[in-house]
């Protein structure tokens, strides 16, 4: 159920399509700055991504989507949402972004989600330590402060701001957004979630009756996240309310599953091992031998690393410029054993966009610790039933009952689940609150022989943590192409692929006359009955014009209706990438939509 092997020769074909415009990319994303900025005016300008609030002058790392921006991520996180859900043991949830504070405490939030600061001594700027050490060192994020300050000084950093070379000792800064649930005064403490994964483990319960307690199976969630970053400066990479989707599986660590790594032999993955204090070094691995070869150091993590891989090429990442990073030992999350971030190239170099981290049972642990509930465990068969011999307490009634009343059941049905081995009189039991002491002579130890089918434990958990505005900035930056020049003008087309595209079809009369119009908006209704298809009608400026504003905004196929149309009902379908034009009748157009 959960090895199908989706990864087809197709999407490899697409992604070597893409790897042949490498060397156009290789110019946008390195050398030629001003194409960054050509983008960046497009998107703005045709309504995919801007700066929110700009009107009120802006606030760094808050964006907006526009009337095409909004469609794509929609359509970006409706593949990512299929891509997983198709698998078949995987559900989506959605719970609160305002999270109440004992459950952060309780996933190390408070306390261990920070990011270390530097402050200028000279003009009181102050900036992300380990970004300010970006190129100095080859992974400031896994210093300690010490370290990082020593890294300051020893590199004579400037500041940004003023160029001078005096920083404060770096300070641990949380990341968290605080708010009060309810009136100021006797309101409760919260925060806006910094990932949706903390929803996910509370409703580990409700999830578990769903599959029937059948592990593995896994919960994915939409929605937003909210860091409170440092000095944000890199647009759409590093925002301070962005759009995340994350998986958390749920595994039996003691079984094994077989997920046929094998299948994807044809398919090597760039990746990068913690090397530990030695330089980077990229090697290409098929995923089945970065597992057995111990690179990748568990076999789940290993199939979601494939998976992922698989995901992005179908969202028209190239896969040229993916490659997964292993984190070292002091730059992984507080809860993570074993983390490989996907990171992709592009204008600003290598980014993080996917984190896939072992987090064990780190998560339902801690809040078991707090709440104390049974509910956040798994049930296990044996493969044979024990018969084991074991002491149990068996409560004496005649003393129990008048002494403890109307508690006395309660306190009996305790008493007969403890280990009576263990025990030391007196001891103290916890019954709704309140502390009982037991005595010796209120119990009787008796040796019983049982049959054990099973036992609890606390399932482990694999989690990709994707981040959709990371992804979909990848995504245009990789689709951006200019194919000429003409003075300062870059014929521009934006090659997104079908699935993820805002506007589908647009449909063309050649002139807003002689009826024309008229067949033109008939054939848009007829395309708005098939389902998903999304259609846009332009009459205004040249033909050649409206071409141009089609190809930059990635639309898949322009019709054009002429005066042909209304001698033979024919049109032409101009496809978008070879800018081929084929003439067919209004039939085949709607069987070509309908299989589209
Ligand atoms: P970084 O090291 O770049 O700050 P991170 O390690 O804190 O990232 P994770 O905590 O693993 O990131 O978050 C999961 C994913 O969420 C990341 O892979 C990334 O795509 C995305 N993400 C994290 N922080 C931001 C942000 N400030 N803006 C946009 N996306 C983000
Ligand atoms: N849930 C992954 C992260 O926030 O780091």
């Amino acid at each position: 159920m959960f090895n199908v092997r989706i990864i087809t020769k197709y999407t490899f074909q697409m992604g070597l399509l893409i790897t042949s415009n490498r060397l156009d990319m290789l110019k946008l994303m390195d050398a030629d700055d001003n194409k960054s900025k050509r983008l960046v005016s497009l998107m703005k300008k045709r309504g995919f991504i801007q700066p929110a609030f700009e009107l009120y002058g802006g606030v760094a790392g808050l964006y907006d989507y526009g009337p095409l921006g909004g469609r794509l991520r929609r359509n970006v996180i409706s593949k990512w949402l299929n891509h997983w859900i198709s698998l078949g043991n995987i559900v989506e949830i959605d719970s609160p972004t305002i999270t109440p504070e004992p459950v952060l405490k309780a996933s190390g939030h408070i306390g261990a989600f920070n990011d270390y600061a530097s402050e200028c001594k000279s003009c009181n700027s102050i900036f992300r330590t380990d970004h300010l050490l970006e190129g100095y060192h080859n992974n400031p994020d896994a210093l300690d402060n010490i370290a990082l300050d020593n890294e300051l000084l020893k590199n004579k950093i400037p500041c940004p701001s003023c160029n001078k070379s005096e920083w404060l000792p770096s300070e641990p800064l949380n990341l968290m957004f605080s708010t009060i649930i309810g009136a100021n005064k006797g309101g409760r403490k919260a925060f806006m979630r910094p990932e949706t994964a903390q929803g996910m483990f509370l409703q580990f319960p409700s999830i578990y009756r769903h599959f029937r307690g059948k592990l593995p199976f896994g919960a994915v969630q939409v929605g937003k996240g909210y860091r409170n970053e440092i000095s944000p400066r890199q647009g759409m990479i590093r925002l301070r309310e962005f759009n995340m989707a994350e998986l958390e599986y749920f595994i039996d660590p003691e079984k094994d599953i077989n997920y046929n790594l094998d299948l994807w032999d044809d398919v090597q993955i760039k990746l990068v091992p913690d090397p530990g204090k030695d330089e980077l070094t990229e090697k290409r691995y098929t995923i089945y031998n970065a597992v057995k070869e111990g690179v990748v150091r568990d076999q789940t993590v290993g199939w979601f690393m494939i998976k992922t891989f698989e995901l992005m090429l179908e969202l028209g990442i190239n896969n040229e410029y993916i490659r997964f990073r292993q984190h070292e030992q002091d730059e992984m999350a507080h809860y993570a054993t074993d983390c490989w971030d996907l990171e992709i190239y592009g204008s600003y170099g290598w980014i993080e966009c996917v984190g896939i981290a072992n987090r064990g049972c780190y998560d339902l642990k801690a809040h078991q610790n707090v709440t104390k509930s049974n509910e956040l465990k798994a049930w296990r068969d044996f493969e044979n039933e024990l018969e084991i011999e074991k002491y149990v307490c068996s409560p004496i009634q005649s003393i129990v009952g008048p002494r403890f009343k109307e508690k006395s059941k309660l306190i009996s049905d305790h008493l007969e689940k403890l280990d009576a081995s263990k025990i030391n009189f007196p001891f103290i039991i916890n019954i709704g609150g309140e502390e009982i002491s037991i005595e010796e002579n209120m119990v009787e130890i008796k040796k019983v022989n049982s049959i054990e089918r099973g036992e609890w434990f606390t399932p482990h958990v694999v989690e990709p943590a994707f981040g959709i505005d990371r992804i979909i900035w990848h995504i245009l930056e990789h689709s951006f192409t200019e194919t000429s020049k003409e003075n300062d003008d870059y014929y521009t087309i934006l090659k997104l692929r079908n699935k993820i595209c805002p506007i589908d079809f647009s449909v063309y009369p050649l002139f807003e006359k002689d009826g024309l119009d008229k067949i033109a908006l008939k054939i848009i209704d007829s395309i708005r009955e098939i389902d998903g298809i999304n259609v846009n009608y332009d009459g205004t400026k040249s033909i050649g014009r409206r071409y141009a504003r089609g190809d930059e905004i990635g639309v898949p196929y322009a019709i054009t209706i002429d005066h042909q149309t209304i001698d033979d009902n024919t049109v032409t379908l101009r496809d978008r990438d070879s800018q081929e034009q084929k003439r067919m009748s209004i039939e085949e157009l709607l069987l070509f939509i309908s299989k589209y």
